[in-house]
């Protein structure tokens, strides 16, 4: 455990931004973390594989980056089984861990990129799958009461791209394990009609958690861009949700536009396709630009700093309340 001063954080976040922080450490233990603690008397910020955070400007404190690793099952049922990870895991190896021992619930969210103690943060939700689907309890650790503290599914208080660490707990806790509940025997969820298509397309004859997590490795690497090529953040506002009247008067305008059907009675709309058609997809200003496959990503093509890509937002922020009237929320933290 060293602490580094005046550390780059290029290559820990996927958007490559250059910036520094003021001290950076490593933890592999709760015992760790209260050790820095001590040390830093100023803001703290935990971080994991740094996808889902726009640095714009230095760090001017401490900056923990969670290494707890493990994974262990800790009691089973006829119809499930309860794992337990480290919050330091990585993500995709935590599903491919759980695909191999057929353990069911997780395979639709393959390939989202970061670790595992990030993924109750805004429950990660992917080709019709929410986190808080298989999400069963967490322990996290209060950066400043110095104790742990215990987290249940309600207590979380998921939504979509959110949780109570988002708000009213923000950079209040470390979360250091999550249980999860999968299940033994598995509810396939092909709901996202591009996984049918995709099953299809692959020849696949007998349903599996494997293949769904092929199909959806697929569709992911094929209009996503990898952060080892281009460096980006995933979808950088959230899908705005507007009520059914308001959708109406903008398909009876726009009749193009793409919405889902929530269970509220509300609707969905595709941000991705609000930003489109506003003129920004491919769209690049220097190293920022909007991704040409996917208009919901903004990407660093190299040297952007984080007040570019931010700028960026802010531009089509106001054109797409601009022609829709629709104001969209950004779903990457800003630091
Ligand atoms: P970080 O970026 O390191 O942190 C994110 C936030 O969580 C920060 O505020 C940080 O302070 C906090 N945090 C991180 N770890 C902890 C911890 N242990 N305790 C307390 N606070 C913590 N997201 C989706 O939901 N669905 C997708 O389909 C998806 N696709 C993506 C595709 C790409 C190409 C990329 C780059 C990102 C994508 N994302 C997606 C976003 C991102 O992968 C997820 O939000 C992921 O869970 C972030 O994990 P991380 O470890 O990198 O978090
Ligand atoms: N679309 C366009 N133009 C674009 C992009 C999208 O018209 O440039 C339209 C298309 O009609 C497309 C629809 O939008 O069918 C939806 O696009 P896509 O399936 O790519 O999904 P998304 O709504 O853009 C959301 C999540 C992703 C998640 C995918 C798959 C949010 C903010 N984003 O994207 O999550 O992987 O669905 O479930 O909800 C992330 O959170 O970082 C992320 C990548």
């Amino acid at each position: 455990m060293q602490v580094q001063e005046n550390f780059s954080l290029k290559k820990l976040n996927t958007f490559g931004i250059a910036v520094n922080v003021k001290y950076f450490a490593t933890f592999n233990t709760v015992d760790e973390i209260n050790e820095l603690l001590e040390f830093n008397k100023q803001q703290t910020l935990v971080l994991g594989g740094g996808s889902n955070i726009l640095f714009t400007k230095n760090f001017d404190g401490l900056i923990l980056k969670n290494e707890i690793k493990g994974i262990k099952i800790i009691k089973e049922d006829e119809h499930y089984v309860y794992v337990q990870s480290g919050a330091g895991e990585n993500w995709h190896q935590f599903v491919l861990y759980c695909i191999h021992n057929n353990f069911a619930g997780v395979e639709n969210l393959s390939l989202i990129p970061g670790n595992v103690g990030a993924s109750p943060m805004q429950n990660i939700g992917a080709y019709g799958v929410e986190l808080k689907e298989v999400f069963y309890a967490l322990e996290a650790f209060h950066l400043t009461e110095k104790k742990i503290h215990q987290f249940t599914l309600n207590d979380c208080e998921f939504g979509y791209r959110e949780s109570i660490f988002k708000k009213k707990f923000k950079n209040e806790f470390a979360i250091i394990n999550v249980i999860f509940r999968l299940s033994k025997i598995p509810h396939f969820n092909t709901s996202y009609g591009a996984i049918e298509q995709e099953l299809e397309k692959m020849g696949v004859e007998e349903l599996s958690i494997k293949a769904i997590s092929d199909a959806v490795i697929n569709i992911r690497t094929s209009k996503l861009p990898d952060p080892s090529q281009i460096g980006n953040a995933g979808s950088f506002f959230k899908n705005p949700e507007v009520t059914h009247s308001i959708f109406d008067i903008l398909y009876s305008k726009f009749p193009g536009i793409v919405g889902y059907n929530l269970p509220s009675g509300n609707v969905k709309l595709a941000a991705g396709w609000l930003i489109e058609q506003c003129g920004f997809k491919g769209y690049r200003k220097g190293d920022a630009g909007c991704h040409e496959k996917q208009a919901l990503v903004l990407v660093n093509y190299g040297k952007a700093n984080g007040d570019e890509i931010f700028n960026l937002s802010e531009i089509i922020i106001a054109s797409v309340k601009e022609k829709f009237g629709v104001v969209l929320e950004r779903e990457v933290n800003i630091i």
